[in-house]
C-alpha cells in the first residue's frame, strides 16, 4: 500500500534523481519491483565485477572461455570489414578476444551508459589495437542512439551483446530489443550474442545465492543507492537477499524479502512491508538455442553458428538477417 506523507527530509540535497517515478511506480505495484538498471552504480558496478570472479558464477568464466577458444570462428563467420558495435561494453576481454581475430573491421562502436567508463576502456583499447577506428558512444541503448558512419564503407553491422544481459529482460521487451537491433544491422546484419542456457536448476541457484554474500551485498546496494541518492529510508539489516529459479518461466528471479514488519520513505510516499513480503529485483531468463531462436526469428534473425562448453552451460551465438 501507497501512502502520501509530507515529509521535509525526502529527498538527498533537495535533488530528486531521475528514475524516481520509475522507482515510486515498482513500489506501488501489486508485486512491489525496483529497475534492476539501478544496479550499476559505482560500488554495484564493483561488486557484479567480484561476483564475476565467483566460483558459482560460472557465466563469465565459461563465455571468456568461449571466446578465448572459438573467436577465429566468430571472426570468420563475421566475415572481413565489418561495423562491430557492442552493446553495454563492459569488460574488455570478450572484445579483445574477437578484436585480435577480426579481419580488417571498418570501425568499432562501444556503447555504454556510462561515460567515465567508455572513456577509459576506449583509450586502453585504442593503444592495443591502433589499427582499428573506435568511435565512443554514450547512450543508453534501450533508448534511440546514433551510431557515427566509420570513413570505411562496411561490408555490413554486427551488433555485439554479450553476457547473456538478454536475460535481464523480459521475453516481450527482449524481442523489441532484437527488433531494435535488426533495424540497427540492417539486411545482412549479424548479431553475435551471449546467451546464457537452462540448466540444473541446483547450478543456477548456487550462482545466484553465492556463499560469500556477494550477490547478497549486489542487490541490497539496490537499498542503499536509494537511501544515499534518493533520501529513502530503507532499514537496511531488516531485507534479505534471496533468488529461486522459476522453472515454468525459465528464470531466477532475484528478490529482497522484509524480515519484519515496517515501512519505508521516499520523497514523501510511505511503502508498507508485511513480514515476508518482498521486492522483485531481477529477472535473469535462461534459455534453449530453440527457444531463444524463437524470440530471436520473430526480429527477423536466423541463427547461424552456436558455440557452447562440453556442459552445455552457455553460448555464444551468430545470427544473422536475411
Ligand atoms: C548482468 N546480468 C547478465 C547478470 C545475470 O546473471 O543476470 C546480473 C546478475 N545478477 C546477479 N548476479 C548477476
Amino acid at each position: 500500500m501507497t501512502t502520501t506523507v509530507s515529509t521535509t527530509h525526502g529527498t538527498h540535497n533537495g535533488q530528486l534523481p531521475d528514475y524516481l517515478d520509475e522507482v515510486l511506480a515498482g513500489l506501488s505495484a501489486p508485486e512491489k519491483t525496483l529497475p534492476c538498471k539501478l544496479f550499476y552504480d559505482e560500488r554495484g558496478s564493483d561488486l557484479f565485477d567480484r561476483i564475476c570472479e565467483l566460483d558459482e558464477y560460472y557465466v563469465t568464466r565459461v563465455e571468456n572461455a568461449l571466446m578465448a577458444e572459438h573467436a577465429a570462428e566468430m571472426a570468420d563467420a563475421i566475415g572481413p570489414g565489418c561495423l562491430l558495435i557492442e552493446y553495454g561494453a563492459g569488460s574488455s576481454t570478450k572484445i579483445r578476444a574477437l578484436l585480435d581475430h577480426l579481419w580488417e573491421p571498418a570501425a568499432f562502436v562501444p556503447i555504454d551508459i556510462s561515460g567515465e567508463h567508455l572513456v577509459r576502456s576506449t583509450d586502453a583499447l585504442k593503444k592495443s589495437y591502433p589499427g582499428v577506428e573506435i568511435n565512443p558512444v554514450v547512450a543508453d541503448f534501450t533508448a534511440p542512439f546514433k551510431v557515427p558512419a566509420p570513413s570505411i564503407k562496411p561490408s555490413r553491422n554486427v551488433v555485439y551483446f554479450p553476457g547473456s544481459t538478454i536475460g535481464n529482460f523480459t521475453p516481450e521487451e527482449a524481442s523489441d530489443l532484437l527488433r531494435g537491433m535488426a533495424e540497427r544491422v540492417g539486411p545482412g546484419g549479424g548479431l553475435l550474442i551471449g546467451v546464457d542456457l537452462v540448466k540444473d536448476p541446483a547450478i543456477l541457484h548456487a550462482a545466484y545465492n553465492d556463499r560469500e554474500g556477494v550477490t547478497a551485498a549486489f542487490n541490497l546496494n539496490l537499498l542503499v543507492r536509494l537511501n544515499r541518492e534518493a533520501g529513502a529510508g530503507f532499514n537496511l539489516s531488516c531485507f534479505t537477499h534471496r533468488a529461486s529459479y522459476n522453472t515454468e518461466k525459465a528464470r531466477i528471479e532475484m528478490r529482497l524479502y522484509s524480515e519484519r514488519r515496517q515501512s519505508a520513505e521516499i520523497a514523501g510516499h510511505r511503502f508498507d512491508f508485511e513480514i515476508g513480503e518482498s521486492i522483485l529485483t531481477e529477472y535473469s531468463h535462461k534459455y534453449t538455442v530453440e527457444s531463444f531462436g524463437k524470440i530471436a526469428s520473430a526480429a527477423g534473425f536466423r541463427t547461424r553458428r552456436v558455440w557452447m562448453d562440453d556442459d552445455e552451460l552457455f553460448s555464444v551465438q551468430y545470427l544473422e538477417l536475411d
